[in-house]
Formats: C-alpha cells, structure tokens, sequence
C-alpha cells in the first residue's frame, strides 16, 4: 500500500480527525465529495464514509483494511484534492496520477516508523514503565499497567508531557521551578516531577497548590514515601493572594475549576513567568453576565449555544490577554474531545512583558456587558502600574 495518505494515516494514527475528498476527476463518477471519519468499534478502528451525490448523503463504515484498500483505489481514482485534518496538523494532497503532492500546514509527520510499531512507543510515559506513584495514585495497576478507569486521565497527562516535552525538551536548563493550579488528586503533578527529573534528569521543583485539605495531605505522603523531596503540596486558595515567587519557570493548570484558571494565569502574567500550559475547566462568569447587544446576538438565543460560545469567547479573551501581556499564544487542542470535552490548552510563552492595552475587550465588553475574571485582574493589577 504505497500511498502517502495510507503512509501518513498510520503515522498520524489517534490524530487523524477526518479525511475529504473533493474536485472529482472522472465526471462519471457519481459521487461530488466524500468524508471519511475514523471510530473505535468492538473490533478495532473503523471508517465511515460519509458519500454526497446530488442533495444526498450515502454512509458505509468499513474496516480498517478495507478502508485502505478503498482509499488507494476509489478514492485514489476519483479525487483530485484531498484533506487529512489531525491534532495539530492539517495536510493537503493533490493527486495526479502518477505522483501524489503533499502540503503541510502545522506539524511536520515525523519520519515513518518500522512498519508495525506499537502506537504505545510514541507515549512518553509507558505503560509497564516503573512510576510508583502512578500505582499509588490508582493510574497504574501493580503491573505498571494502565487501570482502565484511568485511560482517559492517562492519555490526557501523556500529552501534556508531550507538550511540555516540545518546549523544554530542547532548553539546556538544570533546574526548573514549575507551578500547578488546581493540582487535585495530581496525577500530572507528579508526572510532571518523574518527567523533569528521571526522564530529562534536570532537578526540579514542583509545587502542587489545592483547595482540598485530604488530597493535599495524601498527595504530600506519597511524595514523601518516595522520596520526592523537590515535590510539595500546599492547601492554597489561589483566589485569595500570593503563593509562591521566586524564578518560576512554568505554571501549570488542568482542569482548574471555573476562575481558578483566571487566577492561575494572572499570577504567571504578574509574575513574567516564562511558560504556561493551561487547560481550562467549566468557567461560567461569561455565561452568567453575558447579554444581547450587537452582530453576535444570534449565538446567545439559545442556551447550549450561549453556553459553547461563552466558553469560547472567555478562552480568546484569556488569550487575547495574555498575548498583550507579552506572551507568544496558541491554542491548541489537548486531547481528543471523546477523552476530555474540555480540550483546549492554552500554550503561552513570555516574548517581552509590557502594559497591556485592553482596549478592542473593553468595547466587546461595554457591548455585550459581561465580567471575565482574568481581564479585571489585569485592569487592576495595571492601573497600579504593571
Ligand atoms: C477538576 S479538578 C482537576 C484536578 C487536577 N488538575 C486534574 O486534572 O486531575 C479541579 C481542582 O481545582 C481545585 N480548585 C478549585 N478552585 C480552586 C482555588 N480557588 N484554589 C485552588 N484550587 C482550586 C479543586 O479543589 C479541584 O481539585
């Protein structure tokens, strides 16, 4: 199956998203465009092609062999241009039928790995790898083996490392002091301590700060039990004040409830730390105060789609914030929205810290008057001179 769609399908495996055909080149064939999504079914992965002819919609599911085999013939035959949309990479193909052209908008595929390879290897933490606080922390099983009530939280800290991995893998520093909002049961907390310190040997300094009295307490035992001497929880409510200032190098949040996250990311803007990776949680301030008032009225009519929106406009707005507070901003999609429905990360770099002008916000915000957390403590923090 030497087809670079089929090549990088595979390479891109959990990734890929869908595929679309369009522009046919045979005007015989029935067919004016067809998507194909990928699913898990009992047995394996499955396509479904979704075929559009006329005002009509076809679907037929197929296997994965089938898939490929329909992909190198039909869709191969028929289409000239062809989309494959994945997590952080979206690739366009011009097909002619000798030679495939290949566009790249995003990340690069990485280079095809043996035919075979176990998709488990490109996870930076492996299951039967030896972290004994996964075991502790119910991820793992004794075996190092992932308990299947935890594959979600598994997948969502493995990317996060693979995140974090992308930024720091690269930086020659010797030790990073890194801050987690919201850090919870700390699952990410603790892998974030194995990754700095056994994977990339670097010594670290992680701070885990939470609300809850027992996590923080069991949290601090297990970090102790294994002699993580670096990695310290605190009961902290990060609404309420100062924490933790010196040389900080990344602040963390995953998940950090509703305007924790606010707070979390304007103690990184206060406090120029270089690197944040956050990735909000339910936030309902927005929806809550949000009124008609302009061009967008037609999204706040009705209440799931003012719900989505006003989640939507509260992470541009963080963004928009953080990037005239001096940060380099993406957003990104963290995991696949069938592990986590909150899957946006905001991943922020400092360029040059500077004040802020919140002024294109505050018209938005006059307009449609609703509050949002991070821009008043910016606005406050800046009349004070930031
Ligand atoms: C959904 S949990 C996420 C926990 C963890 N980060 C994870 O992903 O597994 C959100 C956590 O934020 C904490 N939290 C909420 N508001 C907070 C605040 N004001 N200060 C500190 N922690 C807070 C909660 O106690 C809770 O443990």
């Amino acid at each position: 199956m030497n087809f670079i769609i089929c090549e990088d399908i595979k390479e891109l495996s959990e990734k890929v998203k869908k595929l679309s055909f369009s522009e046919k080149k045979n005007k015989d064939y029935e067919f004016s465009k067809i998507t194909a999504r990928p699913f898990k079914g009992k047995k394996g992965v499955f396509w479904q092609l979704e075929k559009h002819r006329n005002n009509q919609v076809f679907h037929l599911n197929l296997n994965e062999d089938e898939f490929f085999s329909w992909l190198t013939t039909e869709g191969r035959q028929n289409f000239r241009q062809c989309c494959l949309t994945a997590e952080g990479t979206t690739i366009h193909y011009t097909v002619f039928p000798d030679k495939t052209k290949r566009k790249v908008t995003g990340n690069e595929v990485k280079k095809a790995q043996s035919p075979g390879h176990n998709k488990e290897k490109s996870y930076i933490l492996k299951q039967g790898e030896n972290i004994p606080a996964l075991v502790d922390l119910g991820v793992f099983n004794s075996e190092f083996q992932v308990n299947k009530s935890k594959y979600d939280k598994y997948k969502q800290i493995n990317r996060f490392i693979e995140i974090v991995d992308d930024a720091f893998g690269k930086l020659n520093k010797d030790t990073v002091t890194i801050l987690d909002f919201g850090c919870g049961k700390s699952y990410l907390t603790f892998i974030i301590y194995h990754y700095f310190t056994v994977i990339k040997g670097v010594k670290a300094k992680v701070l885990g700060f939470d609300l809850k009295e027992d996590v923080v307490k069991h949290c601090n035992e297990i970090a102790e039990k294994y002699g993580y001497k670096d990695l310290k929880f605190y009961v902290n409510d990060i609404t309420k004040g100062e924490v933790y200032q010196d040389n900080v190098d990344m602040v963390i949040t995953l998940h950090a409830c509703d305007i924790a996250t606010d707070f979390a990311l304007f103690h990184a803007i206060s406090h120029k730390v270089p690197h944040i990776f956050s990735v909000p949680c339910c936030q309902h301030e927005v929806c809550s105060s949000i009124k008609k008032g302009g061009d967008l009225d037609l999204l706040l009519s009705h209440g799931l789609i003012k719900e989505r929106f006003s989640a939507l406009l509260t992470d541009s707005i963080r963004a928009e914030i953080l990037k005239k507070c001096g940060y380099e901003v993406d957003i990104i999609e963290f995991v696949d929205f069938a592990h986590s429905p909150k899957n946006l990360m905001l991943r922020c770099k400092i360029k040059k810290a500077q004040v802020p002008d919140l002024s294109e916000i505050e018209e938005l915000m006059k307009k449609y008057k609703f509050e949002q957390k991070l821009y008043e403590l910016v606005k406050n923090d800046k009349s004070q001179g930031m």
